[in-house]
Protein backbone atom coordinates (compact mmCIF):
# COMPACT_ATOMS: atom_id res chain seq x y z
CA UNK A 1 0.00 0.00 0.00
CA UNK A 2 1.48 3.28 -1.05
CA UNK A 3 0.82 6.44 1.43
CA UNK A 4 -1.13 8.65 0.40
CA UNK A 5 -3.18 11.06 2.39
CA UNK A 6 -5.92 9.07 2.78
CA UNK A 7 -4.65 6.36 4.53
CA UNK A 8 -2.13 8.59 6.26
CA UNK A 9 -4.23 8.10 9.74
CA UNK A 10 -4.28 4.54 9.12
CA UNK A 11 -0.76 3.87 9.09
CA UNK A 12 0.04 6.76 12.23
CA UNK A 13 -2.32 4.40 13.93
CA UNK A 14 -0.72 0.53 13.44
CA UNK A 15 2.55 2.80 14.24
CA UNK A 16 1.01 3.41 17.56
CA UNK A 17 -0.38 0.09 18.20
CA UNK A 18 3.49 -1.12 17.69
CA UNK A 19 4.41 1.24 20.47
CA UNK A 20 2.12 0.13 23.15
CA UNK A 21 3.45 -3.23 22.72
CA UNK A 22 7.34 -2.61 22.94
CA UNK A 23 8.91 -4.99 25.87
CA UNK A 24 8.86 -1.61 28.48
CA UNK A 25 4.83 -1.30 28.58
CA UNK A 26 3.93 -1.76 31.96
CA UNK A 27 1.97 -4.96 33.45
CA UNK A 28 4.03 -6.87 30.66
CA UNK A 29 5.80 -9.99 32.29
CA UNK A 30 9.66 -9.03 32.67
CA UNK A 31 11.63 -11.17 30.04
CA UNK A 32 14.23 -13.51 31.27
CA UNK A 33 18.01 -12.12 30.84
CA UNK A 34 17.17 -8.76 30.09
CA UNK A 35 17.13 -7.78 33.72
CA UNK A 36 19.51 -4.45 34.60
CA UNK A 37 20.99 -3.23 37.62
CA UNK A 38 22.20 0.52 38.60
CA UNK A 39 24.88 1.56 40.34
CA UNK A 40 25.50 4.33 42.46
CA UNK A 41 28.49 6.23 42.88
CA UNK A 42 28.06 8.01 46.05
CA UNK A 43 31.06 10.46 46.36
CA UNK A 44 31.02 11.10 42.95
CA UNK A 45 27.72 11.81 42.02
CA UNK A 46 27.44 9.18 39.40
CA UNK A 47 24.85 6.52 38.55
CA UNK A 48 25.32 3.95 36.22
CA UNK A 49 23.13 1.55 34.30
CA UNK A 50 24.86 -1.68 33.98
CA UNK A 51 23.73 -5.70 32.55
CA UNK A 52 22.48 -7.78 35.41
CA UNK A 53 26.32 -9.83 36.35
CA UNK A 54 28.38 -6.87 35.42
CA UNK A 55 31.57 -6.54 37.55
CA UNK A 56 31.40 -3.39 39.70
CA UNK A 57 34.97 -2.77 39.20
CA UNK A 58 34.54 -3.14 35.28
CA UNK A 59 31.38 -0.45 35.59
CA UNK A 60 33.62 1.96 37.75
CA UNK A 61 36.45 1.73 35.66
CA UNK A 62 34.31 2.16 32.36
CA UNK A 63 32.42 5.02 33.53
CA UNK A 64 35.73 6.89 35.03
CA UNK A 65 34.96 6.25 38.51
CA UNK A 66 38.76 6.14 40.07
CA UNK A 67 38.43 3.18 43.15
CA UNK A 68 41.63 3.81 44.06
CA UNK A 69 44.06 5.47 46.67
CA UNK A 70 47.34 6.58 45.03
CA UNK A 71 48.96 3.46 46.60
CA UNK A 72 46.46 1.52 45.28
CA UNK A 73 47.22 3.23 41.45
CA UNK A 74 50.77 1.59 41.79
CA UNK A 75 50.04 -1.81 43.20
CA UNK A 76 46.57 -2.82 42.31
CA UNK A 77 46.51 -6.71 41.03
CA UNK A 78 44.16 -5.49 37.89
CA UNK A 79 41.32 -7.13 39.68
CA UNK A 80 42.03 -10.71 40.73
CA UNK A 81 41.30 -10.14 44.32
CA UNK A 82 44.65 -10.31 45.86
CA UNK A 83 45.66 -6.59 46.42
CA UNK A 84 42.56 -5.40 48.51
CA UNK A 85 42.82 -1.44 47.03
CA UNK A 86 39.59 -1.71 45.50
CA UNK A 87 37.87 -1.40 48.60
CA UNK A 88 34.02 -0.57 48.46
CA UNK A 89 31.75 0.72 51.29
CA UNK A 90 28.05 -0.37 50.11
CA UNK A 91 25.46 1.86 51.62
CA UNK A 92 22.66 0.44 49.76
CA UNK A 93 21.62 -2.57 47.95
CA UNK A 94 23.90 -4.77 49.66
CA UNK A 95 21.87 -8.23 48.86
CA UNK A 96 21.73 -6.94 45.03
CA UNK A 97 25.64 -8.25 44.95
CA UNK A 98 26.83 -11.69 45.02
CA UNK A 99 27.73 -13.00 48.05
CA UNK A 100 31.86 -12.56 49.35
CA UNK A 101 34.31 -14.86 47.91
CA UNK A 102 37.08 -16.34 49.53
CA UNK A 103 39.37 -13.59 48.50
CA UNK A 104 37.35 -11.14 50.29
CA UNK A 105 36.75 -13.20 53.41
CA UNK A 106 40.91 -12.93 53.61
CA UNK A 107 41.43 -9.52 52.80
CA UNK A 108 38.43 -7.82 54.98
CA UNK A 109 38.10 -9.93 57.90
CA UNK A 110 38.78 -7.15 59.73
CA UNK A 111 36.40 -4.71 58.14
CA UNK A 112 33.07 -4.37 58.07
CA UNK A 113 30.28 -6.64 55.96
CA UNK A 114 29.58 -3.60 54.31
CA UNK A 115 33.17 -3.50 52.83
CA UNK A 116 33.51 -5.57 49.31
CA UNK A 117 36.30 -5.53 47.18
CA UNK A 118 34.85 -4.29 43.83
CA UNK A 119 36.55 -6.72 41.50
CA UNK A 120 35.10 -9.61 43.43
CA UNK A 121 31.19 -7.84 43.66
CA UNK A 122 29.04 -8.89 40.65
CA UNK A 123 25.70 -6.59 40.07
CA UNK A 124 22.85 -7.90 40.77
CA UNK A 125 20.28 -4.63 41.07
CA UNK A 126 20.43 -1.57 42.36
CA UNK A 127 23.06 -0.56 44.96
CA UNK A 128 24.80 2.52 46.31
CA UNK A 129 28.14 2.44 47.06
CA UNK A 130 31.54 5.05 48.61
CA UNK A 131 34.74 4.38 46.66
CA UNK A 132 37.91 4.50 48.96
CA UNK A 133 36.45 4.25 52.24
S1 LIG B 1 41.90 -4.99 42.26
FE1 LIG B 1 43.16 -6.12 43.62
S2 LIG B 1 41.72 -6.92 45.01
FE2 LIG B 1 40.49 -5.86 43.61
Amino acid sequence: MQPTDQNLPLIVDSLQVEESQSIESPGEPAQPGFRSASIHFVKEGKEVVAANGANLRIKAIENGVDLYTFKGKLVNCGGYGQCGTCVVEVVDGLENLSPRTEFEARKLKNKPETYRLACQAIVQGAVSVKTKP
